[in-house]
């Protein structure tokens, strides 16, 4: 079986390459990625050298080279992480959601079609059902809750989305699709909550907390994550949608709070900042569907996986450090420099 990794050089889609790499040696795995700021060939090392990985350099948007590669490469199934997928950055500059998010995916949803791809799943997010109120913890998103996006970015995924399952119905594309909550774990690039944090947390660096710090993010490590696509492109059903959480929600604030703790360090570096427009109050996943029609089921809790993670990002500086010493510092100054 050959599979077509699309965002392999990113934070979710790298683990996920290392895990279908080792798991299945009989498939080949091929990684195609544009390098943007947030892929990091870095994080592909450890299975660089197998035998069935192979890393191809391109963007999902160019049709003309799409079509190409899947002409030659003939894949039975394609995985599609790859996304601008940074809030912050979509406020900013959304003309490259619409382009990466919307246009890539009708790019590879088009190649799929004409080179009869045998499934086709999109890694999409519970940011497409917008947000949940603080004061209602019994209400969780199901697959049946509607789209309601608040940011460029949510908008752009549930855009994708919505091709993604016109193509199965118009032209009977066979596609799954997955909504996950926040992920963390090892490889996270450092703009994200959890990796900022911890990075800037053991340089004795204020950590900017948007707003309150009582937003609820539900957390799920990122391995459980990969196990659930693996699950999904094996077992999944056809034209289905499949959330995926753990119920481990938490305020940015407790979050901020736990690495603090981990880390022996002072609850005086948290600085309040001014908040992200059209901040989600709370996202929280109902994962009954994937649980009982897969079988699926997180090996970490939010205590154990901030643990792990914690540990990763001690023992792997060399990774994160060589980010932020270089572009990514530009990145840091103009984006807060309204906040710090
Ligand atoms: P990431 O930003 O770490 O990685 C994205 C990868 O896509 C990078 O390697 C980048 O180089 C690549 N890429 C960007 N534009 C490309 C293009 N035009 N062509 C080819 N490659 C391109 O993202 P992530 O956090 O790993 O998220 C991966 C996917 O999972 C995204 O689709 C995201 O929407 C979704 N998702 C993320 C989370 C999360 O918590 N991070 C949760 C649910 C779903
Ligand atoms: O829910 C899934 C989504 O999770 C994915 O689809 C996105 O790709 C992924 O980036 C993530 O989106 P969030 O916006 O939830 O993640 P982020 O790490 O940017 O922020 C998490 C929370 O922390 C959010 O409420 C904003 C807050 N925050 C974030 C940063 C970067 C801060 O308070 N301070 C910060 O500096």
């Amino acid at each position: 079986m050959k599979v077509l990794v699309t965002g392999g050089a990113g934070f979710i889609g790298g683990n996920f390459v290392h895990h279908m790499v080792n798991k299945y040696p009989d498939y080949q795995i091929v990684n195609l990625d544009l390098l943007t700021y947030a892929g990091n060939l870095e994080t592909l090392k450890p299975v660089e050298d197998k035998p069935n990985y192979k890393f191809v350099k391109g963007d999902i948007a160019d049709e003309a080279f799409i079509m190409d590669l899947f002409e030659k490469e003939k894949f039975d199934v394609v995985v599609n992480f790859a996304a601008e997928s940074h809030v912050d950055r979509s406020i900013e500059d959304p003309g490259i959601f619409v382009q990466t998010n919307v246009m890539g995916t009708r790019v590879l949803l088009d190649a799929s079609r004409k080179f009869g791809v045998k499934r086709y799943h999109q890694v999409s997010t519970d940011e497409v059902y917008g947000d949940l109120p603080l004061d209602r913890p019994d209400l969780f998103f199901t697959e049946n809750t509607p789209i309601h996006t608040s940011s460029p970015y949510s908008a752009s995924k549930a855009s994708a989305d919505l091709f993604v399952l016109a193509y199965h119905r118009t032209f009977g594309t066979p596609v799954t699709v997955s909504r996950c909550s926040n992920n963390y774990g090892p490889y996270h690039f450092p703009e994200k909550l959890i990796p900022l944090m911890i990075s800037r947390a053991l340089a004795d660096e204020e950590l900017p907390v948007y707003g309150n710090g009582e937003n609820v993010r539900d957390w799920l490590h990122v391995s459980d994550h990969c196990e659930a696509i693996d699950l999904i492109i094996h077992k999944g059903k056809v034209g289905e949608v499949y959330n995926i959480g753990g119920h481990n929600e938490r305020t940015n604030l407790q979050v901020v709070q736990t690495i603090l703790k981990a880390l022996d360090k002072p609850e005086s570096l948290i600085k309040y900042v001014k908040d992200r427009p059209g901040h989600d109050r709370r996202y929280a996943i109902d994962p009954t569907k994937i649980e009982t029609e897969l079988g699926w089921k997180p090996k970490y809790n939010f205590d154990t996986g901030i643990a792990q993670t914690i540990q990763w990002y001690l023992d792997n500086e060399d990774w994160w450090k060589h980010i932020i010493s270089g572009e990514y510092q530009n990145y840091f100054a103009e984006m807060y420099k309204d906040r710090l």
